[in-house]
């Protein structure tokens, strides 16, 4: 089919690149002229492995195209997709400005009958919302039938996610099109379930919240664990057994960060106000994350008299392993902590450093690697479990003035930490002096 896709962040490159490579003639549409040309190049505008050459094979296919003027876009498109940001409101509510811009949009510029899929993660009635809106600006010149189609794939496994993801939820009132969107997806070979248009807006935002539950859940289990002596990653191993819990999403660590779950979390929580629902359950979720994202500093403190003066050392600073995307890292909290408390930050990233400059204070340094960013230091924060951190020799950590490691994510195993010279807190578990 012929496919265009408006957006070309995390969810609208990955859609255009993996449905070009199904088959599809796909035309992706982006406002940003200087990106798209990098894209024409095969230039992947984000970190993620494997984008880069799918996105090569299939320019070099003809498959896969880039346009910044939405009139030749959207010219020969049978089906448009929206993939824009849905970002967050200083109330927390979903900001849904590109969304409309995409709509007036493909108004300006359709000629024929289309099928426009929402793939953007948007407030329940929103896809309603965009029919009516280019239902009146087409005033007739064409038919508009719009499907709701939610991403789940995660950011660092984005290719994988899609081709072997565990359901596609195509959500509609028209019988017709969700046929199309599930004859389009057909190729990918994962289960489809189909519903109306509001349950499939529902089920995004319900499990992102339900997976953002999941990991407060274990993360207040992990505080009460070194409370009583208990270990968490056995407690979460113990739980994951029983089918109905699973062992996925029990992970604890210093809370969740990224583009999704702590903005979708809050747009739940408004979703629900707005028809005068307190979702409690959610907002502890949200409150616990907080205190988590934390907690390594409350450690820290624990451990010395003062931080003025101390150099410590921030061991990664992306949201989470294999991405560069800095949004709602827990390392920009930390590191503002830090500094605020007179200390000084020396950071290792294998590949956020570029977009971590952008946003962070320029006296923090920026090493080349994890020994040199631990040497001479007074304590080392692990923030990121890359696994150029969770591979290290422990060994490395015994040329820091002092070596206190806060490990937040976990990454060594205990049994090994007692045979080096460190005293290690990490997260859930007992601390090792
Ligand atoms: C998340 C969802 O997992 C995807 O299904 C969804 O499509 C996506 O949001 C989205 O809405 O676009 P993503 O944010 O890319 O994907 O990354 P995750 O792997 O879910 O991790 C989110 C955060 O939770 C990270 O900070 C990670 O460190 C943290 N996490 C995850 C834990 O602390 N513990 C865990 O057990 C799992």
């Amino acid at each position: 089919m012929k496919i265009s896709v408006i957006g070309t962040g995390y969810v609208g490159l990955v859609t255009g690149a993996t449905l070009a490579d199904i088959g599809h003639e796909v035309m992706c549409v982006d406002v940003d002229v200087q990106k798209v040309e990098q894209m024409k190049q095969a230039i992947s505008p984000i970190y993620e492995p494997g984008l880069g050459d799918l996105m090569a094979r299939n320019i070099a296919a003809k498959r896969l195209n880039f346009t910044s003027d939405p009139q030749s876009g959207f010219k020969e498109a049978e089906v448009i997709y929206i993939a824009v940001g849905t970002p967050e409101n200083e109330d927390g509510s979903a900001n849904l400005t590109y969304i409309e811009q995409a709509a007036k949009d493909i108004a300006d510029h359709i000629e024929n009958d289309i099928v426009i899929v929402v793939k953007s993660t948007v407030p329940v009635g929103t896809n309603h919302k965009i029919k009516q809106l280019v239902e009146a600006a087409v005033k007739g010149r064409a038919r508009i039938a719009v499907v709701s189609n939610p991403e789940f794939l995660k950011e660092g496994s984005a290719i994988q996610d899609t081709f072997y993801g565990d359901r596609i939820v195509i959500g509609s009132d028209d019988e017709p099109s969700a046929r199309i969107v599930e004859a389009i997806n057909e190729p990918f070979g994962v289960p489809v379930f189909h519903t109306d248009t509001r349950s499939a807006e529902m089920i995004k935002y319900a499990s992102n919240a339900f997976l953002a539950t999941k990991i407060s859940f274990i993360n207040e289990i992990s505080n009460i664990c070194e409370l009583v002596g208990a270990n968490v990653e056995n407690v979460a191993a113990g739980m994951g057994m029983d089918s109905r819990i699973g062992h996925q999403f029990l992970k604890a660590g210093i809370g969740y960060g990224g583009s999704c779950f702590p903005k979708d979390t809050e747009a739940l929580i408004q979703i629900a106000g707005n028809v005068n629902y307190e979702f409690e359950l959610l907002k502890g979720v949200v409150n616990v994350n907080r205190k988590q994202q934390l907690l390594l500093i409350e450690k820290l403190n624990a451990c010395v008299d003062s931080l003025a003066g101390k150099r410590v050392a921030v061991l990664g600073l992306a949201f989470k392993p294999k991405t560069d995307d800095m949004r709602q890292a827990a390392s920009l909290l930390i590191i503002e902590e830090l500094l605020k408390q007179g200390a000084e930050v020396v950071t290792f990233d294998p590949v956020a450093t570029e977009k971590a400059k952008a946003l962070l204070n320029p006296s923090i340094v920026y090493a080349n690697s994890l020994e040199a960013a631990v040497e001479g230091s007074d304590a080392a924060l692990i923030v990121t479990e890359w696994d150029e951190i969770k591979n290290a020799d422990l060994n490395v950590f015994a040329g820091m003035k002092r070596p206190l490691v806060i490990d937040g994510r976990n990454c060594f195993g205990l049994e090994m930490v007692k045979s080096h010279a460190i005293e290690y807190h990490s997260i859930g578990r007992p601390a090792i002096f």
